[in-house]
């Protein structure tokens, strides 16, 4: 009852909406501005905010206003493309135009005491905001008065508040305007009424009733693989079903060191879930053997993953649900290349499970963000290690392991990574220096020195990068003391390497990962 729906006009800045909507403590989801009236109106909305979006109001076949949203009652806020749809659609005057206004202004209220403005002027931030957009308001709708105006637009902000009505031109949303949480959280709470409390703990409650109450007295099976998404749906589970959840976690052996028995202790033993964990170590490299092109290493990895779970899960008997810690962008994802959202999600992101075993599927993780997967994860008690795991492929090492995948390789491979997380570690880096990092192998021998002895051994190559959504990202600026230690240490004590290079380029043009 206390939720808010964004309607979707085709911002690239929708979702951040949500983001900070949920930031404020009340839970808010996003849908398509066309979406079925029943669709969201089923989610209970307290009040509606519309996205920006490309068009104009008055081109053919513009996105419109739905009847429900009016018909309601409930507020709404008009963001961008959202506040000329409010303008166009309740009586006002858009002018078109073919100038496009983008960047910083300088907000200025005409209205001060107006609800959505409570409090932006006892915040000691800059009164900046961030505009972009074309066609403006020239007139507004009757009932509406100017609360904000900017030197290019007299109708920065409008209100009706009589009927709850909220319109800005700029973006809230974007950290371009460092009040907008204030105007985001002064509409939920104070316009629409919702109370804060969209927080771990009551998400946690929630979802274990929901939870309880879909599985009843049903088994659950979970494939478990140490990252977070898994870790936190499988310990919530727990919680809500206790051992009717079973956790099936598959050592492959392109794990990176020690993260399979960490695993192990910290589900089986600190949790208390039973976890079948099985050692699949000979038949991964078995399978491997040979095999050097990327995308083949991916195929084999996925359908062995797929088998041994169908093996394992048919071992424990009767299975009725399928536990997956499917998060709001794997869902995104889905949808948007068109394929059916509710997919099969194995933790190596490829193939799926024979026909004959039909589970339903529980996937309380659904709805969220990954930085609200890791309050959850925290709330429910997992350790720090695993809450700030860092992203890593689901075919593991094998696709940093470029050439041919062994044994003797993946511990070389191991160890230098091993060295190079420790450093960062010790730097206090891990976090905060770089988002992802890791060595990556080279199927590439090099000559080397050592002693009196010439070498001829294998390169290890560091890779280190910055990002905020991992689609693009730049190289970390690493300081030269700690490459020059890593460097060293790997040459010293890892067998077989003689030559350690640093990888300099940004995504795009390169990726993160090498295969
Ligand atoms: P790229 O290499 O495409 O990687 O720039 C972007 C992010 O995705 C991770 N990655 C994968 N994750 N299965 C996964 O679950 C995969 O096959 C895979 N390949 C890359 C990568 O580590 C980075 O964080």
């Amino acid at each position: 009852m206390n939720n808010i729906l964004v309607l979707d006009y085709g911002s690239q800045y929708a979702q951040l909406i949500v983001r900070r909507v949920r930031e404020a403590n009340v839970y808010c989801e996003l849908l398509p501005w066309d979406a079925p009236a029943a669709d969201a109106l089923a989610l209970n909305p307290r009040g509606f905010i519309l996205s920006g979006g490309p068009n104009s109001v008055y081109d053919p076949g513009a996105p419109t206003l739905p009847r429900y949203v009016i018909d309601s009652g409930l507020p709404v806020l008009g963001i961008c493309y959202g506040m000329q749809l409010l303008t166009h659609t309740l009586g006002g005057r858009v002018a078109g135009s073919d100038r496009h206004e983008y960047g910083p202004a300088e907000l200025i209220l005409d209205d001060p005491d107006n609800e959505l403005f409570h409090g932006w002027r006892d915040d000691d931030q800059p009164s900046q905001i961030w505009m972009s957009h074309g066609d403006k308001v020239e007139a507004l709708p009757p009932g509406f008065h100017a609360v904000a105006h900017t030197s290019s637009s007299p109708y920065a902000a409008a209100a009706d508040p009589a009927r709850r009505y909220y319109a800005v031109q700029f973006h809230p949303e974007v950290a371009h305007t460092p009040r907008g949480r204030v105007l985001l959280s002064n509409f939920v709470h104070r316009i629409c009424g919702c109370a804060p409390d969209w927080t771990p703990a009551n998400f946690i409650d929630e979802q274990t009733a929901a939870i309880r109450e879909q599985v009843g007295d049903g088994r659950v099976v979970l494939g478990l693989s140490g990252g977070l998404d898994s870790s936190v749906a499988a310990a919530l589970i727990h919680r809500a079903v206790g051992d009717q959840l079973t956790c099936i976690f598959v050592d492959t052996g392109m794990m990176r060191a020690g993260e399979a028995l960490e695993v192990v202790r910290a589900f089986e033993q600190e949790q208390g879930i039973h976890l079948v964990a099985v050692n699949a170590v000979e038949e991964y490299l078995e399978a491997l053997a040979g095999v050097t092109d990327p995308e083949a290493k991916r195929k084999v990895i996925g359908e062995k993953f797929v088998r041994i779970f169908e093996r394992e899960a048919r071992r424990l008997g009767h299975i009725d649900f399928l536990a997956q810690g499917t998060i709001y962008a794997d869902v995104i994802e889905s949808a948007g290349k068109g394929r059916e959202a509710r997919l099969i999600k194995t933790h190596h992101n490829v193939g799926g499970l024979p026909a004959d075993m039909s589970f339903k599927l529980v996937e309380p993780l659904r709805p969220l963000f990954k930085d609200e997967v890791r309050r959850i994860g925290l709330a429910l008690g997992l350790p720090e290690r695993i809450i700030w795991r860092q992203p890593f492929p689901g075919p593991g090492l094998a696709v940093r392991c470029l050439g041919e995948v062994t044994w003797a390789r993946l511990e070389r491979l191991r160890q230098a990574d091993a060295i190079f997380i420790e450093e960062l570690r010790r730097a206090d880096l891990l976090r905060q220096g770089t988002q992802q990092a890791f060595a990556v192998l080279l199927p590439v021998r090099s000559v080397g020195v050592m002693g009196d002895y010439r070498t001829y051994k294998e390169v290890v190559a560091l890779r280190a990068i910055t990002t905020e959504d991992f689609m693009t990202a730049d190289w970390a600026r690493l300081p030269y003391d700690l490459l020059a230690e890593v460097s060293r240490r790997i040459v010293n004590e890892v067998e077989g390497v003689n030559r350690v290079v640093l990888d300099i380029t940004s995504k795009p043009p390169g990726t993160i990962e090498w295969e």
